[in-house]
């Protein structure tokens, strides 16, 4: 039997039966309920002008965590809490903010510091900041700029400028607090949570389906039963499908409450990662085994509300030439996990690609688990990203390199890019050119030139195939400069060299001379 998508909002249950699947949460909160608050700017994850707060219980505990309003699905929204800038303070009804009314302290201190002039991106700020200020007041300290700059990595401002609005960021916190009621909203999502034991609840509109599987159980028996359906993630690349290509996806299988793909545990010298884990969560715990050399790349995926929705599972899943995960899990010795009713198979992440678009998936397996190798003793690696802004931007080029170096002479090599070619792809020449040599600069030179046999890059909008290889070339060369075992410089010095210097040639004649 079909049942009403039920979240709370605003402190009340919202039963929604007569919706289509395909509704996004944005639609549902403009056009149905009238909370004109959340703006729409691009309708695709950019502008964060839709950006409200959700919260759900990971493990009894609730989590709250920004999100892009305008690419998630509303049925995904079902057991979980609803907060958008309706929820902050009361509508302001006169001139003199900053003393007469009874805003939030985030709402007051955008006011105290000119933080906004059109006002059209200012629901998203202040939602993303809220986000912030909930995160930090548990925590017992205010935030660094960089995690102000972070949090705000997904909000685009046109008119107003950044500094007044992370100068609020800082003045939020000189206010006097206002508490917020966690207790009362986890006592409410306790009578949301759906029994595991029985079929998998669904919601039928029309002739459409959304299934919320609770169990890795019921979501292969989905899988087998409804091989036409579109599994969904965090939706940050399906929700484009609707919004941009117009499509309707008349059956979902929502993977975001299978319990078995929400876990990650150390196993047989692996790190497993469940499918449905967001990137977030994921690159936060990758980044304690593998640290510095994944961080920024962590940093530079997207932004913070697409990270906090968005899956590894479905960055692989979707398997983009230019996704970000691919090259460094590939450089890593990652291996992808598939499930079915007929049981499952592992294989090496770089197999699952087979071309374009094209993996090797059957129609009723799903990727259950991403398993990445513990960092291993004499192995040298970083990862890197070409795009032309640091925040909320795609690859042109993604690289990763992972050498295993014993008494100076290279034993294993994994070369791996993104942006070279129809899919995430090994250098596969230029590692057999590497194995058995010694890393020192000729080596380095004989593999910058056998690049151009492993990738014959595309031009598109995002880069010319001769900036792609020739910058690809110089990834290695800047992986050599950090790795080197005489002098080797730190991500920091080259940043300051590249900086310092657009001219690459210049750069690495400076940069050697160190
Ligand atoms: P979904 O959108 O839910 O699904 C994506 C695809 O994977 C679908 O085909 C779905 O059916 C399939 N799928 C999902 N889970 C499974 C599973 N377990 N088994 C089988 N199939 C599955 N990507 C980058 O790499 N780098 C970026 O910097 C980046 N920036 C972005 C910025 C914006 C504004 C947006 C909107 C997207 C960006 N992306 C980026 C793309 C996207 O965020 C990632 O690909 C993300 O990891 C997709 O995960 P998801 O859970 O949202 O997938
Ligand atoms: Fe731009 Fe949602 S409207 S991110
Ligand atoms: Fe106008 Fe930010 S205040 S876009």
């Amino acid at each position: 039997m079909s049942e009403p998508i039920v979240f709370y909002y605003r402190g009340e249950q919202q039963r929604i039966t007569q919706a289509s699947p395909n509704r996004t949460l944005l639609q549902y909160l403009r056009e149905d309920l009238h909370c004109t608050g959340s703006k729409e700017g691009c309708a695709e994850g950019d502008c964060g002008a839709c950006t409200v707060v959700v919260g759900e219980l990971e493990n009894g505990q609730l989590q709250m965590k920004s999100v892009n309003a305008c690419i998630q699905l509303l049925p995904s929204m079902h057991g979980k809490a609803l907060f958008t800038v309706e929820d902050l303070g009361p509508a302001c009804k006169n001139t003199g903010c900053a003393t007469d009314c009874d805003l939030h302290p985030v709402q007051a201190a955008m006011v105290n510091c000119h933080a906004s002039q059109c006002g059209f991106c200012t629901p998203g700020f202040v939602m993303s900041l809220w986000d912030l200020y909930l995160r930090h007041e548990q925590l017992g300290a205010p935030p660094s700029r960089q995690e102000i700059a972070t949090a705000l990595s997904g909000n685009l401002c046109r008119c107003t400028g950044y500094r007044p609005i992370i100068d609020a960021a800082q003045e939020m916190f000189k206010l006097p607090r206002v508490a917020f009621e966690r207790a009362l909203v986890e006592q409410q999502l306790r009578q949301l949570q759906p029994d595991g034991s029985h079929a998998a609840p669904h919601y039928d509109y029309a002739a459409q389906s959304f299934f919320w599987p609770q169990n890795l159980s019921q979501a292969l028996q989905l899988r087998a039963q409804h091989p036409q359906a579109t599994l969904l993630a965090g939706g940050t690349d399906i929700g484009l499908w609707i919004t941009k290509q117009m499509r309707q996806l008349n059956s979902l299988i929502y993977l975001g409450q299978v319990e078995e793909l929400l876990q990650m545990r150390e196993h047989n010298g692996m790190l497993e990662i469940g499918a449905a884990v967001n990137l977030n969560q994921a690159y936060s715990k990758i980044c304690q085994y593998y640290g510095q050399a994944l961080y920024e790349m962590w940093q530079r995926f997207a932004s913070m509300p697409v990270r906090n929705a968005g899956t590894l599972g479905g960055n692989v899943a979707n398997g983009s030439p230019i996704g970000d995960s691919m090259p460094w899990l590939i450089a890593l010795g990652a291996q992808v996990k598939l499930q079915s009713v007929r049981g499952t198979r592992q294989m090496p992440l770089e197999d699952f690609y087979l071309a374009y678009q094209k993996k090797d998936m059957q129609l009723d397996e799903i990727v259950s688990h991403v398993l990445l190798p513990l960092p291993k003793p004499h192995w040298l690696f970083r990862t890197y990203k070409l795009a032309k802004r640091f925040d909320q931007d795609i690859s042109a080029v993604c690289a990763a390199f992972a050498l295993e170096i014993v008494d100076g002479i290279i034993i294993n090599a994994r070369i791996a890019f993104g942006g070279m070619a129809a899919t995430p792809k090994r250098a596969s020449h230029t590692e057999q050119i590497l194995l058995g040599a010694h890393w020192d600069e000729l080596n380095l030179d004989i593999a910058k030139a056998s690049l151009m046999q492993d990738y014959q890059p595309l031009s598109d909008m995002r880069a010319s195939s001769k900036y792609r290889m020739k910058t690809a070339q110089n990834l290695l060369h800047r992986f050599w400069l950090e790795t080197r075992a005489d002098q080797p410089l730190s991500a920091t010095d080259v940043n300051a060299f590249a900086y310092a210097d657009a001219d690459a040639d210049t750069f690495f004649a400076k940069a050697e001379g160190v």
